[in-house]
């Protein structure tokens, strides 16, 4: 057995130590976010065993079938994270509203938002699933914060990060100092560093998005997607590789170790939603942790954590990984807003094209 490595408990301590002004509070927030993710993980490893039967399918907020799991892994991160006095509120996708701290409760500075556990479509079929999480400051002096109080862009998050129920389970975080990777060591039932500062090339050939919705896409979207496609013989000169795992953490964890590009872009699909993912408990912990991976992260048209909030559940267009590939999205979209890029006729989106536009 291997023994003095470094633990996720070890590497809070010592990161705060190396603080200007060392923090206790929040090094017990995210070890009791590490034991809510230990439980989550123990859950969704039973998989089938524990699952009870439902007998009427539970919809959230977002009009999304709720799984047991996903009212389940709630749970654990509330119970596990009202109680040690770092926080003054929680927020939750699976929640409409935010999450006061009960009143035998002491009150911290922090506030935490998360997914409970991303990607939960996959659950039936035993792929992927996360838990995405956010830690903000409560606005000086508040104890009982309110909406607006939440509502913060995410250049303000002082500590992203995401746990992964995969073959091993994982956790990465950043306090803005780097990324670093925990996986669970299940002999000793900690979390150990095995991926110090994690780096995002800045070039990839890999790019991942959800094509079924092509029709539906803005034209720098689709222009660059059908660029890759052409691959070798087309404007980049290059064969690319595709992947769509749908589960956004696992996506993010691939463009960590790996590089790549992951979009859920803005679509015409419902109007009313411009893109699917969530600003607060998706992008934004996902953009911290990607530009402090030396990637970047995008609406197409802005720096994501430059978004201010409108709504808790406010969706956003999400454009992220490798450096290059993401800066000539935000190019593609300046060209066409400019029209610099009427030239541009694609013969995959066109009238006689594949994916041709609605
Ligand atoms: O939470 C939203 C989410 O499940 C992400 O994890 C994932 O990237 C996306 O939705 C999948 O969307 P789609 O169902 O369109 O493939
Ligand atoms: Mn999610």
């Amino acid at each position: 057995m291997l023994y003095g490595r470094t633990t996720f408990s070890k590497f809070i301590i010592e990161e705060q130590r190396r603080m200007a002004q060392p923090d206790a509070q929040l090094t017990a927030l995210l070890n009791d976010v590490q034991t809510a993710v230990k439980y989550i993980a123990s859950a969704v490893a039973h998989g089938a065993l524990r699952s009870a039967p439902v007998a009427e399918a539970a919809v959230n907020v977002h009009g999304e079938e709720q799984k047991p799991l996903d009212v389940i892994a709630n749970d654990i991160v509330l119970r596990s994270c009202e109680w040690g006095g770092q926080l003054c509120g929680m927020a939750s996708e699976e929640l409409p509203d935010p999450y006061p701290i009960p009143p035998q409760y002491p009150r911290g500075r922090y506030l935490l938002v998360f997914d409970p556990l991303d990607g939960s479509s996959n659950l039936d079929v035993d792929v992927t699933v996360g838990t995405i999480f956010s830690v903000l400051a409560a606005p000086e002096g508040v104890t009982e914060p309110t909406l607006t109080d939440f509502l913060q862009p995410g250049t303000r998050q002082i500590c992203a990060g995401y746990a992964l129920y995969g073959p091993a389970v994982m956790l990465v975080v950043t306090m803005g100092r780097g990324v670093h990777g925990f996986t669970l060591d299940p002999e000793i039932g900690a979390f150990t560093l095995t991926h110090p500062d994690m780096k995002i090339p800045a070039e990839t050939r890999e790019f991942a998005i959800n094509t079924s919705n092509a029709r539906f896409w803005e034209p720098p979207v689709q222009r660059y997607v059908d660029e890759c496609v052409k691959g070798g013989s087309g404007p980049r000169g290059a064969d690319f590789n595709m992947r769509w795992i749908a589960s956004m953490v696992a996506e993010v964890h691939r463009i960590l170790v790996r590089g790549g590009l992951f979009m859920y872009p803005k679509d015409t699909k419902d109007p009313a939603k411009p893109g699917r993912l969530r600003l607060m408990y998706e992008a934004n912990p996902m953009a911290m942790l990607v530009e402090q991976a030396g990637g970047c992260a995008s609406t197409g048209r802005l720096r994501l954590l430059d978004v201010v909030p409108q709504d808790l559940h406010q969706r956003v267009p999400v454009i992220l990984g490798s450096k290059s590939e993401v800066e000539r999205i935000e190019r593609y979209h300046r060209e066409y807003e400019s029209g610099a890029d009427r030239e541009f006729a694609s013969p995959l989106f066109n009238v006689r094209s594949l994916f041709r536009a609605a």
